[in-house]
């Protein structure tokens, strides 16, 4: 027979099946059989057992009270939920006290600030796929973003395709997903991210109609309308599972979550996962943030605007009015360069307003919190006043008037107040006079309990007379054996010691019971004050969460406009074109970390009409890499509204970059890196548009030389010729056969990165400059890595014998090229003389010169392309 206290534990595990429960008794949280094991091994504390039932011993690990937070934050770092059990009502030693679930911490649901990163949001998302449409809600329960996005793609790959890149973008904490029948494929699980925390949830929280009702009753709404996802059946459902599933992890209290807003990705610029890891947006490829873009642009002086920024390097825009209008901010803030570092100055002491308010809503804000609440709400007026040289903010300095509140925490609050309420007095005495009595009242019998000592010992002339406190007894005075007979008649014996007897007197009690009564209802009172305060800060909620908005809008373009200064970017022009044209462009992250002025600043010229793709050949480790990803950083800046690492831009919107850089292998998920490198490859052939970037960095480099050049050559020809495409491309290669392109190809050009040669010394200039490149310095650059002396002596050797001997074949190779083997090609393929067969045939060739050969030749394969595919 298991004790009562087993039963009222095995119920309320049966409900959490999957979650760790903390169970309080008493002073602490205690965990049972399998969870206790797991918690004892996760967080190294004893694993002990405890008698819960005749001959019944329980496996059970504990931790205090009081460090709870600390260990629940370890175990849904190590990816567990755990739900706190608390005690409702005071224990009265008869009955079994009611015991309840009172919130389910999970990766993605935690708000306690120690478990939150000040710069990037805590992302709980929903995702939902079907055919060619997926639903995708996200969350962050600290900040109460709550926003919710339908994706409609031509085909159902597409659909779980898009829905995967923005989840990478997100990288939420926890994933919830409905939970899928075993038989189909799962096709939601294979779009989610690789290492996702993926919770499934009850199907019928996703039911279109269970959903809207979720919404509904949350927002006191009678329709969705005004969020703006009443016709996106799919956004709905992903929105209302997940506010269903936080509505059970919170327990219901889901204050901060006052609106929701439907985005559209059409809105932004696609990168997909690879190009977000190529562009070391948010951190490098060793995974650190330093040597990333966000580290050189992140001058935020709050947390808000440290978020916001990372949202803007994610999503760069695709609407040149947008993106106008964010230049305007960072330029006004350039050009005004006091307002600029009073702005950030004040921003300093703005605390992160946009989770304080959440947490001043859902009543977890401690006295020291909400004073730094005032405090940030306090600066606002001189931000204001600093602002207004600036006409072009006008719009955000717009910030709404909070003295009301300012006042209200200041006069209510004592100055530096204590993180909880009972450590030290919170509430500033004048502010609530019942508070101020009790305090006084509670001083004024203090004093005389202090002051009884000194009387008593007056009055009875016991000079070793003292007043003391214990817990059982509570004030008592006590007099030494030696001094008894000296004790007045009115003394209450109460306790004898070896050498002296304690005494109370009536009225001692009265004054103790007076302090202790006051002391309970000042905590008492204390918190009701409190309470009250916080509910009436609540109440202006959306004001200070607009200001928290703008505010983080001000921080980042303060950011932005700080780093184009310091490290003299310039305003690029952003249009409708179809040309990227930089003078004088760097590469943001390479540029900061070396010495200043030691990077080479290189010119860029693409545009779809004439210069559609650049051949970038040149030696090892001469910067050909650096200068693919320094372009495409620039675009994407530009696009970002910041201002561009260059001295001149002109850049034509770019709806998609695409990059295939380097080599990486996937051998968990079964790839070889040949493989991925062509399915990223294929991935770019098949989306990229007349308005994309495209940056291939040696692509058929993971394959036999023949084979490479052969793919690589293709893949020019493709983006070359598709009248679909036209993208603007940069291609990286050390295949320097590829060259010969340009000849055959119209909008083909090559550069090359030069070098100097002094001697056996060769000087890397890292200039881009026209022409191609013919020598790949390879074996100097293993000789700079220090490879050894015989291994370098040895590679000579061999690579003069195959020069020699290969001048032929090379020959050969660079013919091939310039030759077009896919009208060859196509020659064999046609059984039935093609039109274009016969025009050729017609063809008088020695009447042509080589170059209207060549258009001619140009012009039939083109023809041929449109019939044939
Ligand atoms: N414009 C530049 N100014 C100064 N230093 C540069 C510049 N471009 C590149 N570098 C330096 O040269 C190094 C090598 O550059 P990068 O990796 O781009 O060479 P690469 O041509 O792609 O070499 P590989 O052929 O081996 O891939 C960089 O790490 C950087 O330190
Ligand atoms: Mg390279």
């Amino acid at each position: 027979m298991s004790t009562p206290i087993r039963r009222q534990y095995l119920a309320i595990k049966r409900q959490y099946p999957d979650i760790i429960v903390f169970f309080r008794l008493g002073d602490f949280y205690e965990t049972f059989d399998d969870d206790a094991r797991l918690a004892a091994s996760v967080l190294d504390i004893t694993l002990t057992s405890r008698e819960m039932g005749r001959g019944q011993r329980v496996p059970m690990a504990g931790i205090p009270c009081h460090a709870a937070e600390s260990y629940i934050a370890r175990l849904v770092a190590a990816g567990y939920k755990v739900a706190v059990c608390d005690q409702i009502g005071e224990p009265n030693g008869r009955q079994l006290i009611e015991r309840r679930v009172t919130r389910v911490v999970t990766p993605g649901t935690v708000t306690d600030p120690a478990m939150l990163e000040a710069s990037r949001n805590t992302y709980i998302a929903a995702a939902l796929l079907e055919g060619e449409r997926a639903g995708l809600a996200v969350a962050d329960l600290s900040t109460g973003e709550f926003a919710t996005t339908e994706i409609v793609a031509e085909r159902p790959e597409e659909a779980a395709a898009a829905l995967q890149r923005e989840l990478l973008r997100l990288a939420p904490a926890e994933v919830i997903r409905p939970a899928h029948s075993q038989e189909e494929p799962d096709r939601l699980g294979q779009a989610l991210p690789e290492g996702a925390y993926v919770t499934p949830t009850d199907p019928a929280s996703w039911r279109l109609h269970t959903a809207e009702r979720a919404l509904k009753e949350h927002f006191e709404v009678e329709t969705l309308e005004a969020f703006g996802c009443a016709g996106k059946p799919l956004a709905v459902r992903a929105a209302g599972a997940l506010l269903q599933y936080l509505t059970e992890t919170q327990m219901g209290s889901l204050a901060q979550i006052v609106e929701l807003s439907t985005y559209s990705l059409d809105r932004y610029m696609t990168l997909d996962a690879q190009t977000r890891r190529n562009l070391e947006l948010t951190e490098s490829s060793r995974g650190e943030r330093r040597h990333s873009l966000i580290a050189v642009l992140d001058q935020t002086r709050t947390p808000m605007g440290a978020r916001l920024l990372r949202r803007w390097v994610g999503q760069p825009l695709l609407d040149l009015e947008e993106i106008r209008e964010r230049q305007r901010g960072v330029s006004a803030l350039v050009r005004n360069a006091l307002a600029r570092a009073r702005l950030r100055d004040l921003l300093g002491q703005v605390a992160d307003l946009e989770r304080l308010i959440n947490r001043v809503v859902t009543g977890a804000a401690g006295p020291r919190e909400l004073a730094s609440l005032g405090r940030s709400l306090a600066t606002l007026p001189s931000i204001r006043e600093t602002l207004a040289p600036a006409p072009e903010l006008a719009g955000l300095a717009a910030l709404p008037e909070c003295d009301d509140l300012v006042r209200l925490i200041d006069t209510a609050l004592v100055d530096d107040p204590p993180a909880a309420l009972g450590q030290a007095p919170a509430i500033r005495p004048g502010f609530s006079p019942e508070l101020d009595g009790l305090r006084t009242a509670s001083r004024e019998a203090r004093e005389w309990i202090a002051g009884l000592e000194q009387a008593e010992r007056e009055r009875t002339g016991i000079k070793s007379l003292k007043v003391g406190y214990n817990k059982v007894f509570g004030y008592y005075i006590e007099v030494s054996n030696a001094n008894r007979a000296l004790v007045p008649p009115h003394y209450q014996r109460k306790q004898t010691l070896v050498g002296a007897e304690r005494y109370i007197t009536p009225e001692l009690k009265e004054y103790e019971s007076r302090v202790l009564h006051a002391e309970e209802r000042i905590a008492e009172l204390e918190a009701e004050v409190y309470r009250r305060l916080l509910a009436e800060v609540a109440a202006a909620a959306d004001r200070v969460r607009r200001i928290a908005r703008q505010l983080a809008q001000l921080d980042t373009l303060a950011s932005l406009a700080e780093v184009a200064v310091r490290r003299r970017y310039v305003c690029p022009e952003v249009d409708e074109s179809t040309v990227i044209s930089i003078t004088g462009g760097r590469h943001p992250v390479v540029e900061a970390a070396l010495d200043a002025g030691s990077f080479v600043p290189n010119d860029t010229l693409l545009d779809t009409e004439d210069q559609q793709i650049v051949i970038l050949t040149g030696p090892n480790m001469a910067g050909k890499s650096t200068y693919l990803r320094q372009v495409a950083l620039i675009v994407l800046l530009a696009q970002i509204g910041s201002f561009v690492p260059a001295e001149r831009a002109r850049i034509g919107l770019v709806d998609r970059i695409f990059t295939r850089i380097g080599a990486q292998d996937d051998i968990a998920s079964g790839q070889s890196t040949f493989m991925v490198e062509m399915i990223e490859t294929a991935t770019i052939l098949h989306h990229a548009t007349r308005r994309s970037l495209v940056v291939l960095d040696e692509i058929g480099r993971g394959t036999s030389t023949y084979d490479g050049l052969a793919i690589a050559r293709a893949v020019v020809e493709h983006l070359h010729n598709s009248s679909r495409l036209g993208c603007r491309t940069l291609f990286a290669t050390h295949y320097h056969e590829l060259t010969a392109l340009e000849r055959v190809l119209p909008r083909v050009r090559n550069y090359r990165v030069d070098v100097l040669e002094e001697g056996e010394r060769v000087v890397f200039l890292h200039r881009v400059v026209p022409g191609g490149a013919d020598k790949s310095y390879g074996i100097h650059v293993a000789q700079l890595a220090g490879l050894p002396r015989a291994v370098l002596r040895r590679a000579r050797e061999i690579l003069a014998e195959l020069e020699a001997g290969n001048r032929s074949e090379r020959r050969r190779r660079r013919e091939v090229m310039e030759h077009d083997p896919a009208a060859a090609l196509q020659l064999t393929l046609f059984a039935p003389p093609h039109p274009v067969l016969e025009e050729l045939k017609q063809l008088d060739i020695e009447a042509l010169s080589p170059i209207e050969a060549l258009t001619t030749l140009y012009e039939l394969q083109r023809r041929l392309r449109e019939d044939g595919s």
